[in-house]
C-alpha cells in the first residue's frame, strides 16, 4: 500500500483530540493502558517522538520490534508506534486473534513505495532471462507485505540493518546471484562489506525497467533495486569533510541506508540500535556525529550530557511519516481500543502473509 493509499483510507482524527492540551492527552493514555493492562502492547521504534516513545513498552530497532511481536502472544492489541511496514510485518508474525493498530495510516516510508508488486514481477522476468534461475531476492523488511510476500515465495529472505551482513552472506552461499530490494545502499554496503567490489553490482531500475551495468553481464553478483531513503541520503561527502575539518577529535557513525561514499568515509556504521550502544559504550567527553534520523539524535544528545553529540547534517529534519505518530493519534488509537471500535487495523491478506512469513521466518531463524 503506498502513501497516497494509505492518505486515502485515513480517517480524520476527531476535532477533540486536535483541541485537547498535552496534559489531557496524557491522562488519557496513562488511563487507558492502565485499564487494559496486557491486553495491549505499545513497540516504538527508536525515530519515534519523545512524546510517544514514553508510552512505549519496547522500543528497538527493527529487528527487536519483529521479534518481540513474533514472541508476544498475550496482548491482543497492538498499538505499533512506527511506520506501516513494520505494522504489516507485526501483523504476519503475530497470531490471527491479535490486532494490529497504526494510530495514523500516513505514516508510510517512501523507501518501502519505491518496490510495488508489477515492478518487481517484471524486473524478474527480465533478470531471470537475462542472467539465469540462479538469483535469490532479498529484501529489507523497509518493504511492502507484498513485497515480502514475492521474496518469500522465491526462496528468499527479508533483513534489517542489524543481520544483513548474515543474510547476504546466507544468501551469497545459496544462489550464485542476488536480488536486493529496496534500498541500493544497504545492499551496496553490505555487498562490499562482505567483499563483493563495487563492478560485481548491477542496479535495476524498475522506473526505466532496465539494469544498469557496464561490462560482462556474467560478472555480476549482486542486483541492487534502485530504492533509497530520502531521509538518509541528505548525509553528503561534504559533510564529513566539515566534521572532519572542524572537529578533528570527533567520530563519525552512519546509518547503512546511507550512501556508500558516506558509510566508507565514516568510523561506524550500524542499525539505530548499534548506534545507540555504541554511544553508551563511548567514554565521557568524547565527540560523535551521527548519521541518522533526528528524533534518536536529540534523544541520544538529552541522554549523553556528558559526550558531545552532533547530527552530521546540521539541516537535518526527522523522518516526516515516522513523526505522523503524535499524542493525539495515540490517545484516539488507544480510546478506540477502550470503546470496542479500534481504528486503523492493519491486515495483511492471506496470501501475502503466508508468503511474506516465509520470508521473515527465514530471517528470524538466523537473526
Ligand atoms: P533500524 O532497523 O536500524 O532501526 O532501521 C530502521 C529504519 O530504517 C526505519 O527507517
Ligand atoms: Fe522510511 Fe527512511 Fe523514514 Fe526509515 S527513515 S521510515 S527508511 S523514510
Amino acid at each position: 500500500m503506498t502513501i497516497l493509499d494509505m492518505m486515502s483510507i485515513s480517517t480524520q482524527i476527531p476535532e477533540f483530540y486536535r483541541q485537547a492540551t498535552e496534559e489531557e492527552l496524557i491522562s488519557r493514555i496513562k488511563e487507558a493502558k492502565l485499564k487494559l493492562g496486557m491486553k495491549v502492547m505499545i513497540p516504538g521504534h527508536h525515530y519515534q517522538r519523545e512524546e510517544v516513545i514514553q508510552f512505549a513498552d519496547v522500543t528497538g530497532d527493527s529487528l527487536q520490534l519483529a521479534q518481540v511481536a513474533a514472541a508476544n502472544k498475550e496482548a491482543e492489541y497492538i498499538v505499533f508506534c512506527g511506520v506501516h511496514f513494520m505494522a504489516e510485518t507485526a501483523d504476519i508474525l503475530t497470531t490471527s486473534e491479535q490486532k494490529v493498530i497504526l494510530p495514523d495510516m500516513r505514516a508510510g516510508c517512501s523507501m518501502a513505495d519505491m518496490a510495488d508488486d508489477k515492478q518487481t514481477k517484471i524486473a524478474w522476468e527480465v533478470l531471470t532471462t537475462l542472467l539465469g534461475e540462479d538469483i535469490l531476492p532479498l529484501t529489507y523488511v523497509n518493504s511492502t507485505a507484498a513485497i515480502k510476500s514475492f521474496v518469500g515465495y522465491h526462496g528468499g529472505a527479508t533483513v534489517t540493518s542489524s543481520n544483513a551482513k548474515k543474510m547476504v552472506s546466507w544468501a551469497l552461499q545459496e544462489r550464485k546471484r542476488i536480488l536486493f530490494l529496496p534500498d541500493q545502499h544497504l545492499g551496496r554496503n553490505t555487498a562490499y562489506d562482505l567483499g563483493v567490489p563495487l563492478e560485481k553490482m548491477a542496479v535495476w531500475d524498475p522506473i526505466k525497467e532496465e539494469l544498469q551495468y557496464e561490462g560482462d553481464l556474467e560478472e555480476v553478483v549482486v542486483i541492487l533495486w534502485k530504492g533509497h531513503c530520502s531521509v538518509h541520503e541528505n548525509f553528503t561527502v561534504q559533510n564529513i569533510q566539515s566534521v572532519r575539518e572542524n572537529h578533528p577529535k570527533m567520530k563519525i557513525i552512519v546509518h547503512p541506508e546511507c550512501r556508500w561514499e558516506v558509510v566508507n568515509q565514516s568510523d561506524v556504521s550500524g542499525s539505530t540500535k548499534k548506534i545507540i550502544e555504541t554511544i553508551e559504550a563511548a567514554e565521557d567527553g568524547s565527540e560523535w556525529a551521527i548519521g541518522t534520523e533526528m528524533n534518536l539524535v536529540k534523544r541520544l544528545i538529552k541522554n549523553h550530557p556528558t559526550k558531545h553529540i552532533i547530527s552530521l547534517n546540521p539541516n537535518m529534519c526527522p523522518c516526516l511519516t515516522m513523526n505522523r505518530i503524535d499524542l493525539p493519534h495515540l490517545a484516539w488509537a488507544m480510546d478506540s481500543i477502550l470503546n470496542k471500535e479500534p481504528i486503523h487495523l492493519i491486515e495483511v491478506n492471506e496470501k501475502d502473509k503466508y508468503y511474506a512469513r516465509l520470508a521473515l521466518e527465514r530471517m528470524l531463524a538466523r537473526a
